[in-house]
């Protein structure tokens, strides 16, 4: 390129810089090719040199090497009154930090720079798919508004149009025949689009030109403000719209819903050999291809067994209306309660494990109920996809219990189909002719803490083990647990409570409302009975990494009983 004079603003203006500039632009009033001797925007030199690139990649330069000159620039065919144009649909798109005025400055921008910037920015990162690139027109003349990526027009059309980018070339023609550019273009524009700096950058540039529109004086009309600020408006909001391909991924993610979990379960030197095999073929499912670890002939020491659970998992949120279908994935708190349980399964059934040592641990020890049950009753609250509801199922018959009465519970009726199905995938109902014992059923019912009104089989009989986790994340949350609590647990019963914390968000500070819920009941809401609910111990679980969502930094493990 030899342009001669580049005429138009600069950084750091030349001396006498803005008279040379008025001065060859005043030409073009009396003729233009007197200014195209002298002098071109810079704006116009742009455009010439990337029209010379085009034609030079599709074979039509004069020569390999081409001197576009001064008067060049200006004659090329098309190039003074047509819009900027882009190759192929593509535009030629520029980095924000290299393109946009600075906001120090704005008030010495004239609208053109302004639309230029914003055609830019728009083409960037509000791209159109490849198949209505093409053949578009000014939509912002004929009034269109724009929402995301897509424009509606103002009568409602749901037809995506083009809101003209400021790159859109008039000619058709070129636009056929780019063949494998059009692929180098898209991988630049995606490059430039995905870096986060110029993303940021155009961020803050967008939000300051907004913010300064109002006292903007390089308008002509009122119209032109409110498209330019609609068009910023516009880019801006992309960046908080998910795109097509982040929806396509999580739509790919969710559609992942089974999910494997192992645990390994610790098994007391009380259990002989043959408890362990009988129980492990009572629950096929959940019967790892390890089978028990550690010498069943030699069970003198500890053992360890591994329990396996399969889910449907993974599908809270699937539905864009329900939004309190949470229950239908796996949480942190399930998942770590669950490894904890089986790490040290006397620790938190205390009792009534039929050969457990009676005093192992203090809790234990503190646990009532010394005269272990055959059918133990464990009654899970909120139990979502029933991990550990399931888990349990898996574990208790290696410990000794073949007929634990489990109740998962939940009150969501999406929640209760996906945890009905997780039960009856992992323990099918054995068939008439099976060979093994029946295996431990989960019975799955309806249950709503702020309204408990607890039919069969819940009202059978009270719960040994009350089991909850991941379920205070609103404040009544709490208060709710502990009355239905109060009516399920039997009277030597433990509740075990796990309480997600959430340190940032609308979520901080709720785990705080379980310790306000137990104490509360002192005062005036202290039964007649003289009991009350309590909490007996209470213990930190530090988040651990890759299990549980981002927001969580640990878990309040609560142990509640009748004081
Ligand atoms: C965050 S999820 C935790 C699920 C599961 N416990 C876990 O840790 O993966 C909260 C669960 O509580 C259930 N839930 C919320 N409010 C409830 C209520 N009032 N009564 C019964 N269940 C409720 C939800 O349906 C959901 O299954």
């Amino acid at each position: 390129m030899r342009p001669g004079a580049i005429l138009g603003k600069r950084e750091v203006e030349h001396p006498g810089g803005p008279l040379l500039n008025t001065a060859v632009w005043s030409l073009a009033r009396i003729s233009q090719s007197w200014q195209d001797g002298l002098g071109q925007d810079a704006d116009m030199i742009g455009r010439a040199a990337a029209h010379a690139a085009i034609l030079a990649q599709q074979g039509k330069a004069p020569s390999k090497y081409w001197v576009v000159g001064q008067a060049d620039v200006g004659t090329q065919q098309g190039l003074r009154d047509a819009p900027p144009m882009r190759p192929a649909g593509y535009p030629l798109l520029l980095p924000p930090t290299s393109s946009l005025p600075a906001l120090r400055s704005l008030d010495q921008v004239t609208e053109d720079e302004l639309a230029a910037a914003l055609g830019n920015l728009y083409a960037l990162y509000c791209p159109l798919p490849p198949s209505f690139a093409f053949h578009q027109s000014s939509g912002s003349e004929r009034g269109e508004k724009c929402v995301g990526a897509v424009a509606t027009t103002a009568a409602g059309s749901s037809t995506p149009i083009v809101v003209d980018s400021g790159y859109v070339s008039g000619n058709e023609e070129e636009d056929g025949d780019w063949g494998d550019d059009d692929g180098d273009h898209a991988t630049a524009a995606e490059s430039l689009r995905a870096d986060p700096f110029e993303r940021s950058f155009a961020e803050r540039w967008l939000t300051g030109f907004i913010a300064r529109s109002e006292e903007l004086t390089c308008f002509g009309t009122e119209e032109a403000r409110d498209r330019a600020v609609e068009r910023a408006s516009c880019v801006l909001s992309s960046f908080f719209a998910s795109t097509a391909a982040e929806e396509d991924k999580h739509a790919e993610e969710t559609a992942q819903i089974a999910r494997e979990f192992s645990f390994e379960l610790l098994l007391s030197s009380a259990f002989d050999a043959a408890s362990i095999t009988a129980a492990a073929a009572a629950s096929p499912a959940a019967v790892s291809d390890e089978g028990v670890k550690g010498s069943a002939h030699a069970l003198t020491a500890t053992t360890a067994a591994v329990v396996k659970v399969r889910l449907n998992d993974g599908l809270a949120g699937a539905s864009s209306d329900d939004h309190t279908d949470v229950g239908l994935q796996s949480w942190g708190a399930s998942i770590v309660f669950s490894e904890l349980l089986c790490a040290a399964p006397g620790r938190f059934l205390g009792r009534i494990l039929p050969t457990e040592p009676a005093a192992e641990t203090d809790e234990a020890a503190a646990l009532p109920g010394s005269n272990p049950k055959s059918n133990p009753r464990i009654v899970e609250l909120g139990a979502g996809t029933g991990l550990v509801s399931l888990v349990l199922a898996a574990a208790l018959p290696r410990l000794g219990i073949s007929r634990p009465s489990l109740i998962a519970t939940d009150y969501h009726p999406a929640v209760l189909a996906n945890l009905r199905a997780n039960v009856a995938a992992n323990f099918p109902a054995p068939s008439s002719s099976s060979l093994h014992p029946a295996t431990p059923g989960i019975d799955v019912c309806a249950l709503d803490w702020s309204a408990p009104s607890p039919g069969p089989p819940l009202d059978e009989a009270r719960a040994d083990v009350l089991v909850a986790t991941d379920v205070v994340y609103a404040p009544e949350h709490a208060t709710w647990l502990r009355d239905c609590a109060a009516r399920l647990l039997a009277p030597a019963g433990v509740f075990w409570l796990v309480a997600t914390v959430r340190p940032n968000g609308k979520f901080a500070g709720i785990s705080d409302t379980v310790r306000a819920a137990f104490a509360a009941v002192e005062g005036k809401n202290r039964p007649a009975d003289g009991h009350r609910l309590a909490i007996l111990g209470e213990e930190w679980i530090e988040k651990r990494k890759g299990v549980g969502r981002g927001d969580e930094s640990g878990y309040r493990l609560f142990r509640i009983g009748w004081a």
